[in-house]
């Protein structure tokens, strides 16, 4: 496939309408082939036939992929790798662990646990594969700054790892608002290039969306950038061959629109997206219980871990 035109180079886009398509969110074609005309206008501050016109013109430049034989698929299926959880009833869940080239989305309440599995995976990913990892490197945009570097010395050493170099792995960036967190794709995509990504970590996937867009007038418009972000992550997943781990917490409170207080934000667009969804809830001590929801080609089923001083155990 070619390489891809850049904003800029769309014919009728001037450096200021580019900057402001920037500053918009729209990184490249795709998310703009993908845009309504009157959500353009109003985001770039262009009239809605400009608007309408560089879609176009994004439709016909985007790289929107292409049609894939079965056996190229099945090919590409068969590189796909299982991360262990290091919990044999969460991985037996799993069909034998998280998969690579797709979205896991944990979802539950605060203290459920989510934090601890995505610490406890970004040492496992280091791990060789006859051992469970797939000896790679984890990154992790924390937009909660719940990163502990003593969480992966003690959870790396509990698996006889050398924790020094446990960190060195795991790449980690905090991100300060939503469209931060999206732009950090970008550098995930070239530290990819360097080093062998096979786990990325967004912790939390949607805080910072439901935190900045409030309210049912701002659904829409948070919707479409969750989803923008979502591709953007399932896209990072394939080329890499890494498993994705994102959390979400359910809203406490009733959202303007999911009113439900045990479902996940964002909703259909995250759940759609996603290829594993667990939710999971609190149980005695440090025991939690992880449910495996409408996966598309497992049983949905439970299994209990336990949080503990060496991660997350049976
Ligand atoms: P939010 O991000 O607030 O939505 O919660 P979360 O789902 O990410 O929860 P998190 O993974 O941070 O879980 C916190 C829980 O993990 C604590 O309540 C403890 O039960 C447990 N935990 C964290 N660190 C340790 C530890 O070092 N030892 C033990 N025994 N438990 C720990
Ligand atoms: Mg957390």
């Amino acid at each position: 496939m070619t390489e891809e035109m850049k904003i800029d180079e769309l014919p009728g886009v001037g450096p200021a309408t580019a900057e402001k398509l920037r500053e918009a969110g729209y990184s490249d074609l795709m998310t703009i082939a993908v845009e309504s005309p009157k959500n353009l206008a109003e985001m770039a501050e262009i009239g809605e036939a400009t608007a309408n016109k560089i879609i176009n013109l994004a439709k016909r430049e985007a790289d929107i992929g292409n049609f894939e034989t079965g056996d190229a698929l099945l090919e590409r299926r068969k590189a796909v790798g299982k991360l262990t959880s290091g919990v044999k009833a969460l991985d037996e869940l799993l069909g034998g662990g998280f998969e690579s080239q797709a979205i896991i989305e944990l979802y539950g309440e605060f203290g459920s646990g989510k934090t601890q599995i995505a610490h406890q995976l970004a040492v496992n990913v280091q791990l060789p594969e006859d051992q469970g990892g797939l000896g790679g490197h984890a990154l992790m945009i924390d937009t909660e700054n719940t990163f502990r570097p003593e969480r992966i010395v003690q959870i790396a050493g509990a698996l006889d790892l050398d924790p020094q170099e446990a960190l060195t792995n795991v790449h980690v960036a905090r991100a300060f608002n939503s469209h931060h967190q999206m732009l950090l794709m970008d550098r995930a995509k070239a530290l990819a290039k360097e080093f062998p990504v096979k786990l990325l970590i967004v912790d939390s996937l949607t805080a910072h969306f439901r935190a900045e867009y409030i309210g049912r007038g701002a659904l829409a418009e948070r919707q479409q950038k969750l989803n923008r972000h979502m591709h953007d992550l399932q896209r990072f997943a394939d080329l890499n061959n890494a498993v994705i781990l994102v959390t979400n917490q359910v809203s406490a409170k009733p959202d303007a629109f999911f009113g439900d207080p045990t479902r996940p934000i964002g909703g259909h667009i995250v759940g759609h997206t996603a290829t594993f969804r667990i939710y999971m809830r609190k149980s005695k001590g440090g025991k939690r219980i992880c449910r495996l929801v409408d996966s598309p080609s497992l049983p949905d089923g439970e299994a209990v871990v336990t949080l503990c001083e060496e991660g997350v155990r049976d």
